[in-house]
């Protein structure tokens, strides 16, 4: 590197010996609370005045998603009950709702009972609620939210929910979650389903509504016509069931399942009745990695969510260190490192739990101390879950901030 001036400043040294130190702002979150209640309100901040690490959101891309995933159920004659395990923030469900959703999936009781305090309707439990304390909230929550629905996959959990329904005088409505592969939850399809099913009709309280059948297997198949093969697979049988409980006189009417790797696929199994789609509303380095219809990233929906850092340190020409480490980012999908936006030529990787190193190789531009940079998350869901809030921008400016709820902090 030549000694101009320019270079010995944005060496190490030379940037102790800086006079003018980068101008960095940001308003701490009381901070932004305490003027929000002030008439100015959020005008006139940007991006900027924010701290870092801190999650931000694109409304324009959040919403583009948003239209296109209810566009795509419309055209499709399927009804969308979205997964808010991905974004836990009521705001975002308000919105779905608009759009055409009939109501939410979430995946707790900590979520449902967030979602619910904040008016959402139509929720659908994806998880088994197993055990007194958990049963005793969903009592609580059908008495608010009558039309609250939660799965089940034993004879054991549904005698439980059904004495629990039967004592509080309420009707607890139930899907017969099925597994299609994972070996997560669920029974298999077929004869032992509608076993299940047939005991789970006869006792009392309990309202089959349908069946829940989540693929994650097939979700994040690489390639779309290997993804289409695997998920056409592995759900036909839990459409076969769905349809011989029906003919059986069942009273199922839900058949539930998807993902955003298959929203397009699952629309084709006649009988689907309705889409689970979770991380369509903000997307993340895994789901760009799967591969669309059209070529190898998968851009159907915009990486609407970033987590925004900043550099604090630029001792070495060919690399820089942000704010934001491994306590900024999920970090449980291992292969996939946080994706610089807007930015080619560098690479991010974790120096701990508070830095970031992010290494050039000929960058778009340079990245000096104080810089804002914002990246892609790895894995969107668990990344949610660790903020308790999302900055929401137009552009550069912040709009809005909005709140998660039910996370485990909570
Ligand atoms: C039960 C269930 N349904 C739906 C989804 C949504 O999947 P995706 O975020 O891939 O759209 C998930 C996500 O993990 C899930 O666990």
């Amino acid at each position: 590197m030549k000694p101009t001036r320019r270079n010995v400043l944005r060496s190490g040294l030379g940037v102790a010996a800086m006079i003018g130190f980068p101008e960095i702002r940001g308003y701490s979150h009381s901070e932004i609370d305490e003027r929000m209640k002030l008439e100015k309100g959020l005008n006139g901040l940007t991006k900027a005045d924010l701290t870092t690490p801190v999650l931000i959101l694109d409304l324009d891309l959040l919403e583009a998603n948003i239209a296109r995933m209810s566009q795509h159920a419309k055209a499709a004659k399927i009804n969308l009950r979205p997964h808010g395990k991905t974004h836990k923030c009521p705001e975002i469900a308000h919105r779905q709702v608009k759009a055409g959703a009939i109501g939410l999936c979430v995946a707790t009781i900590r979520e449902a009972e967030g979602m619910a305090a904040a008016g959402v309707k139509g929720l659908l439990i994806t998880s088994e609620l197993v055990g007194k304390p958990k049963i005793e909230r969903l009592v609580k929550l059908t008495r608010k939210a009558p039309d609250t629905m939660s799965a089940i996959d034993s004879l054991a959990h549904a005698q439980q929910m059904s004495d629990a329904a039967v004592a509080a005088k309420i009707n607890f409505n139930v899907m017969l979650d099925i597994d299609p592969i994972g070996r997560r939850t669920g029974v298999p399809a077929g004869e032992t389903a509608i076993a299940l099913a047939e005991k789970i009709v006869k006792l009392p309280n309990l309202k089959l509504r349908g069946i829940h059948g989540y693929s994650g297997a097939s979700s994040h198949v690489t390639g779309f016509e290997a993804r289409h093969a695997h998920s056409m697979k592995v759900m036909t049988p839990l459409i076969e069931t769905f349809t011989r409980l029906k003919k059986m006189g069942l009273p199922v009417e839900i058949m539930s399942g998807g993902s955003t790797g298959t929203y397009n696929i699952d629309t084709e199994l006649e009988g689907m009745t309705e889409l689970q789609v979770g991380s369509y509303v903000f997307m993340d380095v895994d789901y760009r990695a799967i591969g669309s219809k059209g070529g190898v990233i998968y851009d159907d929906f915009a990486p609407s969510l970033t987590v925004m850092a900043t550099v604090i340190s630029k001792s070495h020409s060919d690399r820089a260190t942000t704010d934001a480490g491994i306590k900024a980012f999920s970090t449980d999908k291992a292969k996939f490192t946080p994706e610089i936006k807007g930015i080619t030529g560098v690479t991010m990787s974790y120096g701990g739990d508070e830095h970031g190193i992010l290494v050039f190789n000929n960058p778009g531009r340079d990245l000096n101390i104080g810089d804002r940079v914002e990246f892609i998350v790895p894995h969107c869901d668990p990344n949610v879950n660790l903020y308790d809030r999302i900055y929401c921008v137009r552009g550069e400016k912040v709009v809005d901030v909005w709140r998660t709820v039910g996370r485990y902090g909570d």
